[in-house]
């Protein structure tokens, strides 16, 4: 496993973190072994969001973290705010009130991070910034950071906020490439020529933030998986090959793709299986080749210019 500075953080976090949005329904059992198959293989961070399972997920953490004593210092984690039933709402009642919900769920005092979860257009950063300012100086929130969030959102939040921004949570997998096709085909009369995020790869790696990429396995937005998806045979055939040159799994190598990217990068797994979560970790010790890479995004059908 590698592991990468966050923010003001001082313990160093997992490159693979173990994402929260699947876990609801699992049982005291289940979650015991899914943390602790989590901690054994190096993962120390874990990403939540207080929408998840509506609220569930972070209480199953919490039952874990209750009946864990000790675990809750050895662990990151970080949650997110800001989705309500049919709108977003980035106001500071809103947020202050909604990370009081997610520590009570937690049973902790406080987040390592926190994250707006997606853009409210009627954000005033005035009001992000006194809810920041309130959370961290009452010791409830450490880190603050933005998801699916565009370079200019993030500049106009920090007209008002002064906390570092400190990552940026997207979505991204070797099938779901918009943020790099526009990169590859600049100027180009093409649809992977349109830059539809501002460059915010090269934005987040200029201002030194995190990239935690979500939804590392699937295709579209929730569509499956491209694992043994026969739409994307050319992509399986190049991640097995791979996956046997290095001596660990397909899915492995597909983590291990988003980590070659050179941001400060960090994988957000949705993983519930013990064995996929380990296979996940191994990601953290494979450095693919450029050749690899590239051979990767090409095979997943893409055309480089
Ligand atoms: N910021 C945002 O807006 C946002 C949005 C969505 C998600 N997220 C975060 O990102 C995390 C990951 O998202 P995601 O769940 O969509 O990611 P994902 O890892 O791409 O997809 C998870 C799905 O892939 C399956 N899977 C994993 N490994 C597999 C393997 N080796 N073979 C076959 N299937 C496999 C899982 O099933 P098994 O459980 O059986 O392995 C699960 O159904 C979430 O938990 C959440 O923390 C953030």
């Amino acid at each position: 496993m590698r592991y990468i500075r966050f923010g003001s953080s001082e313990q160093p976090v997992s490159v693979i973190g173990a994402g929260s949005m699947r876990i609801a329904g699992m049982d005291e059992q289940a979650a015991d072994t899914f943390m602790k198959t989590a901690m054994d293989s190096g993962i120390n961070f874990f990403d939540h969001a207080d929408i998840y399972g509506g609220g569930k997920s972070e209480e199953v953490l919490g039952r874990f973290l209750a009946a864990n004593p000790g675990i809750r210092e050895k662990i990151f984690i970080q949650s997110k705010c800001g989705i309500r039933q049919g709108f977003f709402d980035f106001s500071e009642e809103y947020i202050v009130k909604s990370v009081e919900g997610i520590l009570g769920r937690l049973q902790t005092d406080h987040l390592d991070s926190l994250l707006l979860h997606r853009p409210d257009a009627l954000m005033e950063p005035e009001e992000v910034a006194s809810a920041f300012d309130k959370l961290y100086k009452e010791g409830k929130v450490r880190n603050f950071g933005v998801s699916n969030m565009n370079p200019m959102q993030m500049e106009l939040l920090k007209t008002k906020v002064t906390y570092p921004l400190v990552c940026n949570q997207v979505q991204m997998s070797v099938a779901h490439t918009p943020m790099l096709d526009a990169g590859f085909n600049v100027n180009m009369g093409i649809d992977a020529g349109i830059n539809r995020d501002g460059s915010v790869l090269e934005y987040c790696r200029i201002n030194d933030m995190v990239v935690q990429t979500w939804s590392p396995l699937q295709v579209g937005y929730f569509t499956g998986t491209f694992l043994n998806n026969e739409n994307y045979s050319d992509l399986n055939r190049e991640l097995a090959a791979l996956a046997d040159k290095y001596e660990v799994g397909a899915d492995t190598i597909a983590y291990a793709w988003l980590l070659r990217y050179p941001a400060r990068m960090q994988v957000i797994t949705g993983t519930t299986s013990p064995d996929h979560l380990r296979s996940a970790a191994a990601a953290g010790d494979v450095v693919l080749s450029r050749e690899e890479w590239y051979a990767l995004y090409r095979a997943a059908g893409n055309r480089l210019p």
